[in-house]
């Protein structure tokens, strides 16, 4: 399976704070916002990753990530010329999967769960259908909202509703068979004039081969799109890491318990980290004192 993070659109909600630089190499905490998403994908066992931002900011990210060969995985960067919506992903990537299956990121979204990985890889190895991950929020109206049957069914999605039917929000995670660049070409732009993701989750969901899997309550998703929100995921993963002495959202911790590198190339990491906490936790994990 092939992965997409996304990490373009306007972050006009954080201006001024992003009217110079990416939304989504802000800092959460103490590392770039993409490092989140991007350890999501590894850990569902994704090696294969194409980086989709705009014109402006696409050469900052491949500054920051490189081609991937230090983290054990191969980096493809491209252009998204304009927010024209996240479904358009696939129609920029199309060439590029070549009729593999895929998932998508979100380079804003951050996710935290224990036996996070098993459920991630469970869903990439899904020979059909997609997989989605629902969350309960006090503010569903601003997501795509997934209603449920009293089976646990998905009934059905809906973009942005203005009366939300339930409080169970799609998070911005989502893995597809290898069809989802042919659904993808068939969607047409919404009233706001974005291919909606919802509109291809819906797809999946009329033929009854889109599978919503609920995150309970042990587990945080945090959208860090707007000040507040990026103040929080800030908050949390530093409460985590400070009193667990555990990394949230760490690529290169990801990479070693994944089997991409080994010791020697995690101590190279922490080594160019070597002024901080990251670097320290890092060195801890290769020398194994976290197992
Ligand atoms: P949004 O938060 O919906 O949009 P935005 O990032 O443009 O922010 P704002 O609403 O404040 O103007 O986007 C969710 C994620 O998807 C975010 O990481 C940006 C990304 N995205 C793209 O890369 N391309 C797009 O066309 C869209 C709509 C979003």
């Amino acid at each position: 399976m092939k992965g997409i993070l996304l990490a373009g659109g306007s972050g006009t909600r954080l201006h001024p704070m992003t009217l110079a630089s990416s939304k989504q190499l802000l800092p959460v905490y103490d590392k770039p916002m993409i490092y989140y998403p991007l350890s999501t994908l590894m850990l569902a066992g994704i090696r294969d990753i194409m980086i989709v931002s705009t014109p402006a900011d696409l050469p900052q990210f491949e500054r920051l990530l490189g081609d991937g060969s230090a983290l054990g995985v191969r980096f493809t960067y491209r252009v998204q010329p304009a927010p024209d919506g996240i479904a358009q992903a696939f129609l920029i990537a199309g060439d590029w999967l070549a009729g593999a299956p895929c998932a998508l990121a979100l380079g804003d979204n951050l996710v935290f769960a224990d036996h996070l990985g098993l459920s991630l890889r469970a869903a990439a190895g899904r020979a059909e259908g997609a997989t989605v991950f629902a969350y309960q929020v006090r503010d569903p109206e601003r997501y795509g909202v997934v209603t449920f049957d009293e089976t646990g069914r998905a009934l059905e999605v809906v973009e942005k509703p203005a009366n939300p039917q339930s409080n169970w929000a799609v998070i911005g995670l989502y893995f597809y068979d290898h069809r989802v660049s042919d659904f993808a070409r068939r969607i047409e732009p919404s009233s706001r004039g974005e291919l909606e993701i919802t509109d291809l989750n819906r797809f999946y969901l009329e033929e009854g081969s889109l599978q919503v899997e609920r995150l309970g309550r042990g587990c945080a998703w945090l959208d860090a799109g707007m000040p507040d929100s990026l103040m929080q995921a800030g908050t949390f993963v530093q409460t985590i890491q400070s009193r667990q002495g555990m990394l949230v959202g760490s690529p290169e911790e990801v990479a070693f318990r994944m089997g991409f590198i080994d010791a020697q190339a995690l101590r190279g990491h922490a080594r160019r980290l070597s002024k901080t906490e990251l670097g320290r936790l890092l060195l801890e994990l290769a020398d194994g004192v976290h197992s």
